[in-house]
């Protein structure tokens, strides 16, 4: 058996397979094959039988104007899927399976589904034989998100398990103590949460917050320093820029996602072990209290010392 989902990634293209149709000026339009069934632009029509049981990457013709016909990846489904909340980004998204370790087989909490972006990234990283249990308080997202899952692997994932409720009520009725290796938290408050989240979280597991603006990421990550069962948390963000490549005319693109959001990560501590006092100590002035020795204001535009 192939992994769920596997095979329509794969192969001719069956009836229920998505296809992205892109115009020469990169124009798209994402339809699913039916046999018998007809797409309409209102430059003609295109027979899906002309795709059903071909093989991807070929070109069609609707009236004059030819398609490159071609099954979306999962960073082209999730930004053209229905949203309810607003979704994690495929660059973001690459982040986080890669920075949380997230690993076959693993035990993986996450909060909100919100659209159910992120959760197609992290099922894919669990795999058929993890877990991904994911809770989402609002449960007209919670619906989208699984309508949304259930179409990218074609039917439910065997790994997958959404709770509606509130991660903090949620998560310590349905999960045992010390059961999960990594929890992703994508929502408002995670301070609010870290009981539920250290009592869940294996010695050694990972929390991994992706937030929205510098007070969430401030916020998180002083609670995740006070609750005192966390390692130091880092903080990051993830630039991605284009580039445009074309014979001489090598360079960035113009524009680029200039903000997504800030990802933090921390480890458990085993229960009754201190944190390690940090080597660094906060600069002065850090949490408020007027600095000593503040340094002159500048009176002289910077310059940098050039060799
Ligand atoms: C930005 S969305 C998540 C998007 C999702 N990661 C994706 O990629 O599609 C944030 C979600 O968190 C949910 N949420 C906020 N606080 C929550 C809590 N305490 N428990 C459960 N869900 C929560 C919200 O209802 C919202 O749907």
């Amino acid at each position: 058996m192939p992994p769920t989902g596997a095979g329509r990634r794969r192969g001719a293209l069956q009836p229920g397979d998505q296809v992205q149709l892109t115009d020469p000026k990169g124009r798209m339009h994402t339809i699913t094959l039916e046999a018998g069934k007809q797409f309409h632009t209102h430059k003609g029509i295109l027979e899906h039988d002309a795709l059903l049981g071909g093989p991807e990457g070929v070109v069609v013709a609707i009236g004059s104007t030819s398609y490159l016909a071609l099954r979306p990846l999962l960073s082209d489904y999730v930004l053209s899927m229905p949203r309810g909340a607003q979704v994690v980004y495929p660059k973001d998204a690459g982040q986080v399976v890669q920075m949380a370790d997230v690993f076959p087989g693993a035990h993986v909490v996450e909060a909100g589904v919100g659209s159910g972006a992120l959760s197609m990234s992290l099922l894919r990283a669990v795999g058929d034989t993890g877990r991904l249990s994911s809770f989402e308080r609002r449960p007209e997202f919670a619906e989208i998100a699984v309508r949304n899952v259930e179409r990218f692997f074609g039917g439910p994932h065997p790994a997958w398990s959404v709770t509606v409720g509130d991660l903090a009520q949620a998560l310590p009725t349905s999960q045992d103590d010390h059961d999960v290796d990594r929890v992703v938290l994508d929502m408002l408050a995670p301070w609010e949460v870290l009981d539920a989240v250290s009592a869940a979280l294996r010695p050694g597991g990972l929390v991994c917050c992706y937030l929205a603006t510098t007070t969430q990421l401030s916020r998180t990550v002083e609670g995740l320093r006070e609750h005192g069962t966390f390692t130091e948390p880092q903080s990051w963000e993830a630039l991605v820029r284009g580039w445009h490549v074309e014979g001489l005319a090598v360079r960035p693109e113009h524009r680029m996602v200039g903000h997504t959001g800030f990802l933090c990560t921390a480890r458990r501590l085993a229960d009754g072990v201190e944190p390690p006092v940090r080597r660094r100590r906060p600069s002065k002035g850090a949490y408020g209290e007027p600095a000593a020795e503040a340094p002159a204001p500048r009176t002289e535009p910077f310059r940098p010392d050039l060799p």
